[in-house]
């Protein structure tokens, strides 16, 4: 075996089946991680709790976001890929780490107070702590680099301060200090051609989508605003549309539409038709190895408690030392 660099954690709601934004932003680069560290990869469902109406979907959900990662090239053989909820160790560091939080910390992160602003009616305990638990998250598999968006650096930075603080006070070193890494997530604009992809808003193009409602979805895209009628020229600059030909269409394909677009000379019409066609074309390996997954279902789910036992064995390692650092009798 290969000397890998370091472990890796990072996690994600299970919000059911990914979208394109998802696999450029995120799935795409866990893959890619799992060559130089070993992973671990987690479906926090507890997270979702804090902010679902109803957990109706929550293991529905589970189910088909972990059929997206596998098929994505997540391997459960190479990395740990598990549900939060199958290692409680987690729950009981996020006790232990409350005690070393400051409350008036919490409610200042940038997260909260958007997030109370979403949700004014549901300020719950658990919400304060999200950054808690995801500390714990983090803090349990004594993690050197955590690959999030620049959305979540505060939680990271908050998790580097929650081990000087548990360190600090007890006098110890178990927990250490993991690295944030950045992903520089190219910007995925959903079919409104406005605000990034997103299921809440309602434009996105899943990944496991069929060719059918895949070129659906790409027919309702938004292309230059200014180009109303068929023999106005365009700006594929401004066209969401041509970014996605960017990321889906030969490069020959890409600079032909540039030119054509500029000139008239192709409609947005055609231009989506092969956007479409080439996109169904890119996923096509990946809803064949998702549909084989789904025909599987229970062995997705024995991949995911495989995950765990492997998980919980780190975890209760490090309970271990935590219980023993803080002194508990
Ligand atoms: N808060 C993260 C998000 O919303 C999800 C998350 C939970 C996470 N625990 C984590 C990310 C640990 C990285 C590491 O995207």
């Amino acid at each position: 075996m290969t000397e890998k660099k370091g472990r890796v954690f990072s996690g994600a709601r299970p919000t059911g089946r990914q979208h394109l934004g998802n696999y450029l932003g995120a799935i795409q680069n866990y893959v890619a991680l799992q060559k130089e560290y070993d992973c671990v990869y987690c479906i926090v469902d507890i997270h979702a709790l804090t902010t679902v109406e109803t957990t109706r979907n929550l293991k529905g959900n589970t189910m088909e976001m972990a059929l997206d990662w596998l098929a994505a090239g997540i391997d459960p053989k190479d990395s740990i890929m598990f549900v939060q909820s199958h290692v409680p160790q987690v729950m009981e560091l996020h006790t232990m780490l409350s005690m070393v939080t400051p409350w008036g910390k919490l409610i200042e992160l940038p997260t909260f107070k958007e997030k109370i602003k979403q949700q004014p009616k549901n300020i719950n305990y658990g919400l304060v702590g999200y950054p808690v638990l995801m500390s714990a998250d983090i803090l349990l598999y004594k993690t050197d680099v955590v690959p999030v968006g620049v959305d979540q650096a505060p939680h990271i930075e908050f998790a580097r301060e929650t081990v000087r603080s548990f360190n600090y006070r007890y006098q110890t070193d178990v927990l250490i200090e993991p690295q944030m890494k950045i992903t520089r997530i190219p910007k995925v604009i959903g079919t409104d051609g406005k605000q990034k992809m997103s299921k809440s808003l309602n434009n996105h193009i899943e990944l496991a989508s069929t060719p059918e409602e895949t070129q659906k979805r790409v027919m309702t895209m938004k292309t230059d605003p200014q180009r109303l009628r068929r023999n106005d020229p365009g700006d594929p600059d401004v066209c969401n549309v041509y970014s996605l030909h960017k990321i889906f269409s030969g490069e020959e394909e890409v600079a032909m539409i540039n030119s054509e677009c500029r000139s008239a000379g192709i409609g947005c019409v055609d231009c989506k038709k092969r956007l479409a066609a080439n996109m169904n074309v890119s996923l096509a390996g990946f809803r064949e190895r998702r549909a084989e997954f789904a025909r599987h279902e229970n062995d997705v789910w024995d991949i995911l408690h495989d995950g765990a036992a492997r998980a919980r064995t780190i975890a209760e390692q490090t309970m271990v030392e935590v219980r023993q650092a803080i002194g508990l009798p």
